[in-house]
C-alpha cells in the first residue's frame, strides 16, 4: 500500500522522538512492501520562528490532504509571551478542529517490564492497569470563547465551556464500539452535580448507552474518577469524558503506567484519516540531549497503521518489537532502573527498528 504521511516534528523534544519513530516505520515499509512517504511540515513554535504564525496554511492544508499525520510536540516557555491566538498550541488545537478529530483514545496500560516504575503500590499494579480514555477532543472549554476583560478597576477572564448533543453523542459511540472490542465496561465521567454541560454529557450518554445492553455503562465524578485511577485502576476498562477533563485525567492515567513517556495516542473523526502523537508535551528541559523517550510516539505509529491504514499484523509488529526491546533490558533514563542497560533516543528507535519482523 502506498501512504502519505505528513511528519510534524514540532518543538523540544519533537524532534528526535519523531525522528526514532518514521525510522521504525521506514522499516515496516520495507519488511511489510508498503511505500510509506513521509512529508515534513512545520506547526508549532518552530513555525512561528520561522514564518510567524504557529499553523502556516500550506501546512493546515497538507494535514488535511494526508492519509494521516504523525505529530511529535509542541510548544515551550519560548514562546510564552506570543499573542495568545498565535501560541503553539494553538497550531495543534486548529489541525485537530478543522481535520474533525472529535475522538482521541489514550490508551493507560501497564507493560508487565515496568511495573515497577509505576507510582503506585505493587498490588494494585498487579490487580492489572488496561484501559482507554476516549476524550472528546473539539469541543467543550478549549473550543468556547476566551477572553479578558475590565470590570471594575480588575482584569476578568472568561472562559466558556459549551456542548451540543451531537458533539456528545458521537464520542460516547467511539466510546461504547471501542468498548465492545474490549471488556465491554464504559464509564462516563462528567461533573453533574454542578455544571449544566455535564448533566447534558450525561442525559445523551445514558441514551446512547440504551443502544448498547452488551456494555457495562455506569457514571462517575470527575474528581471521584481522579482518587479511582489510582485506588484502583484495574477497575476500568474505557472511560468516556469531555476535552478538558479527558486531557487531565489522561496524564495521570499514564503515570500510574510508569511513564508519559511511553504512552500513545490517536485523534479520530468519522473519516479514516487522523493524528498520532504521544501524549507527552515538548520537554524542553531535556531537548537536544537525545535521552528522550521516542516509545510514546513509535507506538502512535503503530496505532496509525492500525486505526488509519487497517495494518494490524504491521502495528503488532511494532508493540512486539517494543516488548522485546523491553524485554531485552534496554532503558530510555525515564524508566530505568538498576541492572538495566541505559539506551539514548536514537538508540532506543535503532533498538526497536531492528526487531521488526
Ligand atoms: C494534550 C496537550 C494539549 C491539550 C496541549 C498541548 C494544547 O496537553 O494533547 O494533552 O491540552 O490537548
Ligand atoms: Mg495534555
Amino acid at each position: 500500500m502506498e501512504k502519505n504521511i505528513v511528519v510534524i516534528k514540532g518543538d523540544g523534544i519533537g524532534p528526535e522522538i519523531v525522528t526514532e519513530a518514521v525510522k521504525v516505520m521506514r522499516k515496516v515499509a520495507a519488511v511489510y512492501g508498503h511505500a510509506f512517504r513521509f512529508e515534513e511540515v512545520a506547526a508549532g513554535g518552530c513555525a512561528i520562528d520561522q514564518f510567524g504564525q504557529c499553523l502556516p496554511q500550506e501546512s493546515l492544508d497538507k494535514c488535511l490532504a494526508a492519509d494521516s499525520v504523525l505529530l511529535g510536540a509542541v510548544g515551550g516557555p519560548k514562546w510564552d509571551g506570543v499573542d495568545k491566538n498565535n501560541r503553539p498550541e494553538k497550531a495543534l488545537l486548529r489541525i485537530r478542529s478543522a481535520m474533525g478529530l472529535y475522538a482521541n483514545l489514550r490508551p493507560a496500560k501497564i507493560f508487565p517490564q515496568l511495573s515497577s516504575a509505576s507510582p503506585l503500590k505493587k498490588e494494585i499494579v498487579d490487580a492489572g492497569i488496561d484501559f482507554v480514555m476516549a476524550r472528546e477532543l473539539i469541543g467543550g472549554i478549549y473550543f468556547g470563547e476566551h477572553k479578558t476583560v475590565e470590570v471594575g478597576g480588575e482584569e476578568q477572564a472568561t472562559d466558556i465551556m459549551a456542548y451540543s448533543t451531537h458533539e456528545i453523542e458521537r464520542i460516547a459511540r467511539v466510546a461504547f464500539e471501542t468498548a465492545r472490542k474490549r471488556g465491554k465496561k464504559v464509564v462516563s465521567v462528567e461533573k453533574s452535580n454542578v455544571l449544566d454541560c455535564s448533566r447534558l454529557w450525561k442525559k445523551v450518554v445514558a441514551a446512547v448507552a440504551a443502544q448498547y445492553p452488551d456494555v457495562a455503562y455506569s457514571t462517575m465524578l470527575v474528581d471521584n474518577c481522579a482518587m479511582q485511577i489510582v485506588k484502583n485502576p484495574a477497575q476500568f476498562d474505557v472511560i468516556v469524558t469531555e476535552n478538558m477533563f479527558g486531557d487531565i485525567l489522561s496524564d495521570e492515567a499514564s503515570m500510574i503506567t510508569g511513564s508519559i513517556g511511553m504512552i500513545p495516542s490517536s485523534s479520530l473523526g468519522d473519516g479514516t484519516n487522523g493524528m498520532y502523537e504521544p501524549i507527552h508535551g515538548s520537554a524542553p528541559d531535556i531537548a537536544g540531549q537525545n535521552i528522550a523517550n521516542p516509545v510514546g510516539t513509535i507506538l502512535s505509529g503503530a496505532m496509525m497503521l492500525k486505526y488509519s491504514f487497517d495494518m494490524a499484523a504491521e502495528s503488532d509488529a511494532i508493540e512486539r518489537a517494543v516488548s522485546q526491546v523491553l524485554d531485552e533490558g534496554y532503558r530510555t533514563t525515564d524508566i530505568f532502573s538498576a541492572g538495566m542497560k541505559l539506551v539514548s533516543c536514537s538508540e532506543m528507535g535503532d533498538l526497536v527498528a531492528a526487531r521488526i519482523r
